[in-house]
C-alpha cells in the first residue's frame, strides 16, 4: 500500500517561494485605477463643441430632451437652479445633450429672466 508522495520540503518552499513571487509581480502588474476626472470636467458633447449657443437656444433645444417645453412659471431663482441642476443631472444619467456648469447657469439666469 503506498501513499502519495509526500512534497519533500525543498520543493514544498520552492512551491510557496513561487506563488509569493507570483503574487508580487501580479499586484506589481496590475494596473492602479485611473483617477475619475472630476465632474466639473466639461465634456464635450454636439453642440457644446461648435458655436457658443445663446442661453435661450440651449433651453429650448435641452429642455426638450424629454418633455415639453416647460412653462416658465413663477419659482424663485434658487429653485430653479436647484431645478435645472436636477434636470441636467437627468440628462447626463440618461446619456442625453447636457449643459456644462457654465451653461446651467446661464439657462438658470434665462428662465429667471424670463419667467412670468
Ligand atoms: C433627461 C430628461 C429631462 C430633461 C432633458 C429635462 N427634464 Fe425636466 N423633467 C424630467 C422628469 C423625469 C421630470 C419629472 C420628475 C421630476 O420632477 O423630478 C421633469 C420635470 C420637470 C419640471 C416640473 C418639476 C417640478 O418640480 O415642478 C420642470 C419645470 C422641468 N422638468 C424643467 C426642465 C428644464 C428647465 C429643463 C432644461 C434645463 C429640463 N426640464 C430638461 C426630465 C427631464
Amino acid at each position: 500500500m503506498s501513499r502519495s508522495t509526500p512534497l519533500s520540503n525543498g520543493k514544498a518552499l520552492a512551491i510557496t517561494a513561487g506563488a509569493a513571487v507570483l503574487f508580487a509581480v501580479l499586484l506589481l502588474v496590475l494596473p492602479t485605477p485611473k483617477r475619475q476626472s472630476p465632474p466639473t470636467a466639461p465634456i464635450k458633447s454636439p453642440g457644446t463643441t461648435g458655436a457658443p449657443m445663446t442661453a435661450e437656444s440651449l433651453f429650448r433645444s435641452r429642455c426638450v430632451q424629454c418633455h415639453a417645453l416647460p412653462a416658465l412659471t413663477h419659482r424663485t431663482p434658487e429653485d430653479w437652479r436647484i431645478l435645472v441642476l436636477k434636470m441636467n443631472r437627468y440628462m447626463q444619467q440618461t446619456g442625453r445633450l447636457f449643459l456644462t456648469a457654465s451653461e446651467a447657469q446661464a439657462v438658470t439666469n434665462y428662465i429667471v429672466e424670463n419667467q412670468k
